[in-house]
């Protein structure tokens, strides 16, 4: 049966092996590198976004926001003014507005933005960028009145090069803004995280999560896995309770302010095995770039954390002198370890063939004596083969990968009989072998764990389609985490 054709990922990506230490299982997950490996060094300063969809009917009723900004001048609030889901069909907004607005600017932690629905990229654009410029003549009428920005609701979250065509077009009229101030912040809302496609440096905030504060304190364990550089990340939350209010709020904001830390040290318990994979290999040369160097070291620091280099074979198509020199290039990362922190301990070996057929077993058992071989590698120098679907026996024995992927499928075919029967008929010692399914639906995550642990000490699951190596699921990451985390303390 020939290997399914999968989407391959073709920007950097890795993965992740947690060894739930209690139960000694061990665990797949794929990290997306693209998040952890650009994420910046930063300080903790939080901005509370804060969507103002209240009329003032007078001039009180704004005075629980107008308390909050007061009581609170060490955060910045960016504030969604929004008078008729835009700017409404006038040339400025009401009397009423026109005073609250003004009398808003007078806080030196506040900035506004106007509220612009884009119905995930399928309104009129020219509907759009009239809204935006009525926002932006609003600093005619007072200095006072000027927006800082435009909030873009109902943004896109699926990709199609129309979408983000769309999305930098308004950007884009945004930031030429003369009528507005400042740095012109532009701010998209999926809801969700978006894919990884609407990357326009255009857009300064992205808001990956919309709910009610409930939800969030349900589903926050997920989210306190969302991996991102936190600065271009917000939450929303509405509905949260009065008895929020001061001491409360603050850890919350805290709490929220710190999730780009959790990825890792939320659970110490796990060990994640982090393929890093620059380009499809080890990259150009400088091999590290700057960017991977000081975040593999700060991997590598991790105690729970045990890194390797990823490579492809192309099923064994690429000249094995190719890939000997790319897993060189990792070990010559360890070369000064000692004062670098870099280096990994083993290779990924992506796309190896699971047919048996003699130059390709020779292919692999050259590789791997080569792996063992490399004094630059660290630890256990790691083989991991990627066949993706169950090898035949032949072509993982002697010498036999330490790990061997053998079901890389998304959720409703991996359920396929087909894929069902073909695991069967080639069992692997659940030692040895991993699973990473996609879009596994939310509700089945957890019994999806509970199944796959009977068959593999690997497992990664994500909800996500497409993609799916180089960003976390929003729900699944955590959902995850917190399976494993159960399970392995019964
Ligand atoms: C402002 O309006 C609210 C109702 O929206 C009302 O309860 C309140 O008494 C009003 N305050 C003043 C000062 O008029
Ligand atoms: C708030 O904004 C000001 C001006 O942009 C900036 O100097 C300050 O560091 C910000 N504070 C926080 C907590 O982000
Ligand atoms: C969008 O709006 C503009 C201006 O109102 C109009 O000329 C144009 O036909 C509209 N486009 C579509 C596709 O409706
Ligand atoms: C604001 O002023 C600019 C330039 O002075 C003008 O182009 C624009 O139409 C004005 N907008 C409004 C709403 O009056
Ligand atoms: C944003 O990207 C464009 C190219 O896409 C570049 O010309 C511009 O300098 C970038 N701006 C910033 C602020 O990085
Ligand atoms: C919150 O702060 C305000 C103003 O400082 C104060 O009046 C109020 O009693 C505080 N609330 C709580 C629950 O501490």
């Amino acid at each position: 049966m020939p290997r399914p054709s999968l989407k391959r990922p073709r920007r950097p990506w890795c993965i992740a092996i947690s060894i739930a230490l209690v139960l000694v299982v061990i665990i797949v997950i794929v990290v997306p590198c693209a998040v952890i490996l650009t994420r910046k060094t930063h300080g903790e300063r939080t901005n509370v976004l804060f969507p103002l969809y209240i009329y003032p009917t007078n001039d009180s009723t704004w005075d629980p926001l107008y308390d909050s900004v007061t009581t609170h001048p060490d955060l910045n609030f960016t504030v969604i003014i929004n008078p008729s889901s835009g700017p409404g069909s006038s040339a400025y907004p009401s009397d009423e507005y026109i005073t609250n607005i003004e009398h808003l600017s007078t806080y030196a932690n506040v900035r506004k933005v106007g509220y612009v629905r884009t119905g995930y990229a399928t309104r009129n654009i020219s509907t759009v960028l009239s809204e935006v410029s009525t926002y932006a003549g609003w600093a005619n009428r007072s200095l006072d009145l000027a927006m800082d920005g435009i909030f873009f609701d109902e943004a896109p979250y699926d990709y199609s090069a129309a979408k983000v065509t769309y999305m930098d077009t308004i950007n884009e009229a945004v930031k030429s803004a003369s009528g507005l101030q400042g740095s012109r912040m532009v701010i998209h809302n999926p809801g969700t995280v978006p894919d990884s496609r609407y990357n326009a440096n255009t857009t300064d905030v992205t808001v990956v999560f919309e709910s009610s504060y409930q939800d969030y304190e349900s589903e926050r364990h997920s989210l306190a896995a969302l991996a991102s550089d936190r600065t271009g990340y917000a939450y929303m939350l509405h509905s949260v309770p009065d008895s929020l209010s001061n001491g409360t709020l603050r850890k919350f904001v805290d709490t929220m302010s710190r999730k780009a830390e959790y990825l890792i040290a939320a659970y110490p318990h796990l060990e994640f095995l982090v393929i890093v994979n620059p380009n499809s290999g080890p990259g150009a040369l400088p091999s590290p770039d700057a960017n991977y160097a000081r975040e593999v070291a700060r991997l590598n620091a991790c105690p729970n954390v045990y890194t390797v280099g990823y490579i492809r074979i192309d099923y064994c198509r690429k000249p094995l002198a190719e890939a000997c020199e790319e897993i060189d290039l990792y070990a010559s990362w360890a070369a000064e370890h000692a004062t670098t922190g870099l280096g990994v301990g083993g290779i990924m070996v992506d796309e190896t063939p699971n047919h048996h057929a003699a130059p390709a077993a020779a292919y692999l058992a050259a590789l791997h004596e080569h792996i063992k071989a490399s004094s630059g590698l660290l630890r256990d120098r790691l083989v991991v083969h990627n066949p993706g679907t169950p090898p035949d026996y032949t072509m993982a024995a002697d010498p036999g990968p330490d790990l061997i992927l053998v079901c890389e499928e998304p959720h409703p075919r991996y359920r396929s009989n087909e894929v069902q029967h073909r695991l069967r008929e080639l069992h692997y010692d659940r030692v040895r072998c991993g699973y990473m399914i996609s879009q596994v639906p939310r509700d089945e995550i957890r019994a999806l764990v509970h199944d796959l642990r009977q068959r593999a000490a690997y497992v990664f699951i994500t909800e996500i389609e497409g993609d799916f190596y180089e960003r976390f699921g929003p729900y699944s990451w955590g959902a995850l985490m917190e399976a494993l985390s159960l399970q392995s303390e019964k």
